[in-house]
């Protein structure tokens, strides 16, 4: 069986039960440095993905007699690697465990509902700004060519009033949450990995 095994945020506290069990009994383990790192004392194989998807993915499907977990951060259904490993693996040896995503996170910590959000990325494409800022209430997972700046830049080149809350290092002993405008955001240097919420103005 293959398993795909949310961790959830990052904070090991905040591995499923389930998700546990089945890291500790699989004979293979494979994720990325950070994730691989937060498992301590496994005792089987750790294999590090990086860029060697497709590699990976023939290793899955010739080794899928054994018991296999892929570990992601948060959900592995909410942008990674859920998605492309449904799709190119039998579904029949593949076992999804939800994690506490780095949205719902940030969600709780602000007291805010999820109800009628909408989800969005900015990782490999250009984002349709148009349309994203047409939601009352967004959440985006940001990369390293669009984030907090980027996203305020845009709220204000269509003068639009929106609250930006960013999440950086959540769950982690580093973690901050800023709640500000976009001009203030555009003050600060720099942010950590980071979630952003974009909300109307009340
Ligand atoms: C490939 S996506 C994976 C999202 C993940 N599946 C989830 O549900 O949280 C990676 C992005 O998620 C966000 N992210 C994941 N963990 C985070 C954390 N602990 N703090 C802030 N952002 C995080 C960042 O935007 C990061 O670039």
């Amino acid at each position: 069986m293959i398993n795909i095994i949310g961790l959830g945020p990052g904070n090991d506290d905040y591995i499923t039960k389930l998700g546990e069990r089945l890291i500790y009994s699989s004979e293979i383990l494979i994720g990325g440095k950070r994730n691989l790192e937060t498992i301590k004392d496994f005792k089987g194989e750790k294999i590090e993905l990086a860029s060697n998807l497709k590699e990976i993915l023939e290793y899955i499907n010739s080794n899928a007699h054994k018991q296999i977990s892929v570990i992601a951060s948060g959900d592995p259904s909410i942008y990674g690697i859920g998605k492309y490993l449904s799709k190119n693996i039998d579904n029949k040896k593949l076992n999804i465990v939800s994690g506490i995503s780095s949205l719902q996170y940030i969600f709780s910590k602000i007291h805010v509902d999820m109800n009628d959000l909408y989800i969005t990325s900015s990782h490999g494409k250009i984002p349709d700004f148009d349309y994203i800022l047409s939601h009352t209430k967004v959440c985006m997972v940001t990369d390293n060519k669009i984030g907090p700046h980027e996203i305020s830049k845009e709220i204000l080149s269509r003068n639009l009033k929106k609250t930006i809350v960013v999440g950086e290092n959540l769950s982690y002993d580093d973690e901050k949450i800023t709640i500000a405008k976009p001009e203030e955001i555009l003050k600060i240097d720099k942010f950590d990995m980071n979630v952003v919420v974009i909300l109307d103005e009340k």
